[in-house]
């Protein structure tokens, strides 16, 4: 076994470890106003969105996370399984390790195999270049790709990368990809300078994958041994202050979250904000590990029910009717929209 293949399995089992059902990621500094009246039916609620050319029924998918090991493999067939009965999109983990070693490609093509029609994203570091982030899409013959970023990461993990010159790989894998291209963080959130960056490299879809949910520093510096870097772990923006980062640029670029979204209410609050597509990651790992793939589908069949009541509740028939509605924002949120300059 290859130490990346190790540190698959390994990222698995720590973020099953850490996993913590209540979310940090900022929903909770967010709240809807009640209105009473809403004249609509649930059979009138339409979930469906698109990345570019990529409609989708829900606006929820499966989350960048695995592949690449034995073990990874099992999971992805059954994520893709998952995938394919609930009608949702699935990212696999990076494929990276499968470039480097061929004899693990079938941990992510394996995806496809199991759901020939499905939606399906690749995913790479943005250390990649253009001939990778093909081959990448190869693989599984996907339909858009996922460009990670996560510095903090690299940094903490002693066998991390040291040099960070991305911008050139993202504007050319932007460029001469056929598929949409997807720019992602890992945890760590994004600001609206990072976003500015990837908007003038012509990048079409943002994920700001904000801080509290899966923490990256937390398992990365668990990987160390020594907790020594164990200072970091409170880095990044939140998955609201990045949205509210994302607000200049929400006519400009397809905004997607991710990271900390644990119930529909913070989904729907997501999209309130601008998102227009959620990831979800460590939940649907830890609930198909812990109860299985049936309860898993339940779980996802019960998120899309919950997102859609709250839909009915708010009186928004659609994904553009809920991003007109204004949520009121804590006293925190006020005073980081009011000195980050941003407009909401
Ligand atoms: C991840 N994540 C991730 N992201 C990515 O772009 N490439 C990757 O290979 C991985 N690997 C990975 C493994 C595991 C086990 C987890 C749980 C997560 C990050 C993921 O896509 C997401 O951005 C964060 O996990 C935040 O979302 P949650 O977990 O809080 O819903």
């Amino acid at each position: 076994v290859s130490i990346q293949s190790h540190r698959k399995d390994e990222h698995v089992s720590l973020a099953i470890k850490f996993y913590n059902k209540t979310s940090h990621a900022g929903f909770d500094q967010l709240r809807f106003v009640h209105q009473g009246i809403p004249e609509i039916s649930l059979d009138d609620i339409d979930t469906s969105t698109t990345i570019e050319n990529i409609k989708m029924d829900f606006p929820i998918y499966i989350e960048a996370m695995t592949g690449g090991s034995e073990y990874t493999k099992k999971l992805n067939q059954k994520l893709a399984r998952i995938a394919k009965s609930t009608g949702i999109a699935m990212a696999t983990g990076s494929q990276s390790v499968a470039l480097k070693d061929d004899s693990v490609a079938s941990s992510f093509e394996i995806v496809r195999e199991t759901n020939p029609n499905g939606i399906v994203f690749s995913n790479l570091s943005a250390s990649a270049d253009v001939s990778r982030a093909k081959a990448a899409v190869k693989m599984m013959n996907s339909d858009a790709i996922e460009i990670h970023i996560n510095t903090p990461q690299e940094m903490i993990m002693p066998e991390g990368d040291r040099e960070f010159n991305w911008i050139k790989n993202i504007k050319s894998i932007q460029e001469e990809l056929a598929c949409p291209v997807i720019v992602k963080e890992v945890g760590f959130g994004m600001s609206k300078e990072t976003i500015q960056q990837l908007v003038d490299a012509g990048v079409k879809n943002i994920n700001i994958s904000g801080k509290g949910g899966t923490s990256f520093s937390k398992i990365e510096n668990y990987r160390r041994k020594k907790q020594e870097m164990d200072y970091l772990e409170d880095w990044g923006q939140t998955t609201v202050e990045s949205l509210l980062e994302a607000q200049p640029f929400k006519d400009k670029t397809n905004i997607i979250a991710s990271g900390g979204i644990r119930t529909p209410l913070d989904a729907v609050k997501a999209i309130a904000l601008g998102a227009n597509s959620v990831g979800i990651a460590a939940p649907i790992l830890y609930s198909l590990i812990k109860n299985g793939e049936e309860e898993t589908i339940e779980f996802i069949n019960d998120f899309i029910y919950g997102m859609k009541s709250i839909m009915t509740v708010l009186g928004t028939k659609n994904l553009s009717e809920l991003q007109s509605k204004k949520l009121i924002l804590s006293s925190d949120l006020l005073s980081y929209v009011s000195q980050r300059g941003l407009p909401y």
